[in-house]
């Protein structure tokens, strides 16, 4: 299903397309391009020429993101609630892992081609596995997505010098060979979508990447994928790659060209327009623009400015993703990654509507468009409350379910009780709650992986007259009561080494911060933290090595840090390092 949204305050564009429809409202809304249907799916072909794929890759690259790797049961979790928010999407891909990595990938791949990858909805993604050019990774990619319906494999090996003479220690004709190869092994598994990547082709030789390309064509590949994979390129440089392999390529006509631009120089998202500008058509993006060092081209930065400028300047590229769905994806991630995005993130931002100067909020006041160019409700900032269920202190598990569902998240059970009981402690402390605010109480409760300690009790003393002390009362998994004491140089500090006294496990804490996810005095505080174990003698070197992360959410600013903390040391605590072989997912 593409979007329907069709009223914005936006200016329109002059050359509208054929298929293009034009509403008109009241008080001063102009009419933009209701989107198009979106063109039915051939994995080499695109109908319409001008409808670009959206290859959502924020369950893969996204999780390459340092700090944002998460234990098994968090992926699959995570996994899932992520998935189905990008089907709401209506992303035409998703790429949902790199199975051969570890149990947990395979396991959650396998999890979202069954329940995202088949049937039901009427918008079905393409659900996709990412594999090196070998056999045991390509097969394990099929066994993860081959109940999809549509399942795709995205192999990849590198092309430029420096990669190939010095990471792979390959020849180039080894390379083409294994390229060739392994694109042809995917095809003859039964997959008739494969996807071929020559990694860091920003900086491959041309001729080269003409030629490997053409031969992962001539075995089989029907998309090829274009990689930045250092973020080297500059907009022009890149969107002039993309044209010159679409003139020198044999065989390109009958594939799909794609970008996959990484953010080293801030220019992903521009690289990536200027490669769909130059023929790309299928566009690879992580929600908020998460990703492997400085991250990946962003989604809804890359999508609102087609569905913007797309029109007018980029000779009527369109995409077929709801837009609507834009905020809550992002806040989705937020959540699950850990990673905060900046107030001033386009598109996404706290700051993305806000107006301070006197001169902006006048021109506001006077007309919309002198100072917005997206309208919030296009990306779903004003919340329609399509149910029209508010909650408050008298609502019941049913409501609350029911807004959760509106809000992106399905949750049951267990879930749901302790999510039910928490929502029911802040109702009963706060008059309106908002959205944000169960945001925060969901990811806080159900991103406590493995309980292996709960909090129970917490009581602290501070101010300018003595020190900060700090009780705590912890609980085990066998539900024996443990209790410590400890000053510090605040609340939360005191509160810490109190819990440190009981857990007994020696920890850095590598950051803390702090939001208030709501204005005004009963705002519920979100804490987050990253911890790191601290001793060399740590059960493996992964354990010692990873960082992880909680996070807490309540009204009282020192309960939310505490449960950030425990939340961490749990997942500390029930971390299974990956077998050896495992391990080894050099990308
Ligand atoms: O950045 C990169 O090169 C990649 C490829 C695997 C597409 O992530």
């Amino acid at each position: 299903m593409a979007s329907s949204l069709c009223i914005s305050r936006h200016p329109i564009s002059p050359r509208l397309s054929n298929n293009t429809t034009l509403l008109r409202s009241t008080n001063l809304r102009t009419a933009v391009r209701c989107s198009l249907p979106r063109p039915g799916y051939v994995p080499n072909h695109i109908p319409d020429p001008r409808y670009v794929r959206v290859f959502d890759t924020t369950l893969r690259d996204g999780e390459q993101s340092p700090g944002a790797t998460m234990t098994a049961d968090e992926k699959l979790h995570i996994a899932r609630q992520l998935a189905r928010q990008l089907a709401r999407l209506a992303v035409d891909v998703i790429e949902a892992g790199f199975p051969a990595s570890s149990a947990a990938d395979f396991d959650a791949v396998r999890m979202i081609a069954a329940e995202i990858g088949s049937a039901g909805a009427d918008h079905v993604p393409v659900i996709c596995a990412l594999a090196r050019c070998n056999q045991r990774d390509i097969e394990r990619a099929w066994e993860a997505v081959r109940v999809a319906m549509k399942p795709r494999i995205h192999t990849f090996i590198a092309t430029s010098e420096i990669h190939m003479k010095y990471k792979l220690k390959m020849t180039p004709q080894q390379v083409v060979d294994k390229a060739r190869s392994m694109v042809a092994y995917a095809r003859s598994l039964g997959c008739h979508d494969v996807e071929f990547s020559p990694e860091d082709a920003g900086r491959s030789d041309r001729e080269f990447l003409y030629m490997i390309l053409g031969e992962a064509i001539r075995a089989g590949a029907t998309t090829i994928n274009i990689p930045d994979t250092v973020g080297y390129t500059l907009p022009t440089e890149f969107g002039q790659l993309i044209a010159d392999i679409k003139s020198n390529t044999p065989g390109v006509e009958n594939v799909i060209i794609s970008t996959h631009c990484q953010n080293d120089l801030g220019l992903s998202t521009a690289n990536t327009l200027a490669g769909a500008h130059a023929g790309a058509r299928q566009v690879e993006v992580t929600v908020n623009g998460i990703g492997e060092r400085a991250g990946n081209a962003s989604l809804e930065e890359v999508v609102m400015a087609l569905k913007s400028r797309g029109e007018q300047l980029l000779d009527g590229l369109y995409t077929g993703i709801n837009t609507q769905h834009l905020t809550m994806a992002s806040k989705m991630v937020e959540e699950y990654s850990g990673l905060r995005i900046q107030p001033h993130k386009a598109i996404v931002g706290a700051n993305a509507f806000a107006h301070q100067s006197g001169i902006h909020q006048d021109g506001m006041l006077k007309h919309k468009n002198t100072y917005e160019i997206i309208s919030p409700e296009e990306i779903g900032l004003v919340r329609s409350n399509e149910s029209g269920i508010v909650l408050g202190k008298l609502s019941g598990r049913h409501a609350l379910k029911a807004k959760m569902l509106e809000l992106g998240y399905d949750i049951d059970g267990k879930e749901l009780d302790g999510l039910f009981t928490r929502f029911k402690t802040v109702a009963r402390n706060k008059k309106g709650i908002t959205d944000n605010d169960l945001i925060a109480l969901v990811s806080d409760e159900i991103f406590q992986s493995q309980v292996v300690w709960k909090l129970i009790d917490i009581q602290v003393t501070c101010g300018t007259l003595s020190l900060s002390t700090a009780t705590i009362k912890l609980a085990n998994v066998n539900g024996e009561e443990h209790m410590a004491c400890s000053v510090g140089t605040g609340p939360v500090d005191a509160a810490y080494k109190a819990v440190d006294l009981i857990v007994k496990v020696p920890v850095v804490l590598v950051e803390y911060s702090m939001n208030a996810v709501a204005e005004g005095i009963d705002a519920t505080a979100t804490t987050r933290v990253l911890i790191r174990r601290d001793d060399a003698a740590a059960s493996n070197g992964v354990a010692a090595s990873r960082a992880f992360s909680g996070t807490g959410a309540a009204m009282d600013i020192v309960v939310s840090s505490a449960r950030a903390y425990i939340g961490a040391l749990n997942k500390m605590l029930g971390f299974q390092a990956p077998a050896k072989s495992e391990t080894t997912n050099q990308l």
